[in-house]
């Protein structure tokens, strides 16, 4: 084969191994290479001669056999370049030990699960059950703010009207303001423990705001609809302040925090009709 079909075999072969193995290619190439070998192209090219001699998968078996037992070995607590040198591959990496740094812990977490609880609050003297009542206010907070921020930036994007300057900056300054209030409530959440959902499809399926008309929107008609919604917002974070005063005066405070701004920005919005 000429020298622009090895090139040619060398990427594809990489991009191939890549796909199956999930790796990225510079350690696909680093892997595929025996240590006898001083450069990864000459060793790559063995392994698409193997590809080619028989099927794609024992070349393939070769690879993915050594990663896992490379990860395997990274379990017991090896550092990445001993688990590399005794399967007789060249891995760069630092000699970390993972031992050290205590990850067997994070296998333990119950990753994925809606609104997890994890044990990373005990320091704080609150009962799980209190912090699992808290923090599922907190997260129909998080989704009634995660609304309203979209709402008012629909708001201030589509608004036309005489009125389009001043409510088009006002409406820019809340949506900003909502996205602090968002965070700061789902960082009080992982502080107790849980874990937040603010994706889109669990926004569109549990806030409890009324949806925003699709178009532009007159000056008049925008100023009365983010009124309506911030009105609705602050009622309900009213009633969620209730229930989590008796569970948490630390969440309340800062409920009580959002609902001053929530009810300052309803008055602002609101004057532009009196
Ligand atoms: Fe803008």
């Amino acid at each position: 084969m000429s020298n622009r079909v090895h090139r040619f075999s060398f990427r594809v072969a990489v991009l191939a191994l890549c796909a199956a193995t999930g790796m990225t290619a510079t350690s696909v190439v680093a892997q595929a290479a025996p240590q006898k070998v001083s450069s990864h192209k000459v060793a790559v090219k063995k392994v698409v001669v193997r590809q080619s001699a028989a099927s794609s998968k024992p070349a393939l078996k070769v690879v993915v056999k050594a990663h896992a037992q490379a990860q395997d070995a990274n379990k017991q607590g090896f550092p990445v370049r001993e688990a590399a040198r005794s399967n007789g591959n060249q891995v760069a990496a630092n000699p970390t030990n993972f031992e050290a740094l205590k990850l067997t812990q994070v296998k333990d977490l119950p990753l994925n699960p809606e609104r997890a609880g994890i044990p990373t609050a005990e320091r704080i003297p609150l009962e799980q059950e209190k912090r699992r009542q808290v923090t599922a206010e907190l997260q129909g907070l998080l989704v009634d703010l995660t609304d309203l921020r979209m709402q008012t930036t629909e708001a201030h994007w589509d608004l036309v009207g005489p009125l389009y300057l001043p409510v088009h900056e006002q409406l820019g300054e809340f949506a900003d303001r909502y996205a602090k209030y968002i965070d700061r409530v789902a960082e009080r959440s992982l502080s107790l423990g849980y874990s937040v959902d603010g994706r889109p499809q669990t926004v569109v399926r549990t806030s409890g705001l009324p949806i925003f008309p699709g178009g532009f929107v007159r000056d008049s008609e925008a100023i009365d609809i983010i009124t309506d919604r911030l009105d609705t917002t602050a009622v309900r974070t009213r009633a969620r302040m209730k229930r989590v005063s008796d569970l948490d005066p630390v969440t309340e405070n800062m409920l009580q925090d959002i609902i001053e701004g929530l009810e300052h920005d309803l008055w602002q919005i609101r004057v532009h009709k009196q």
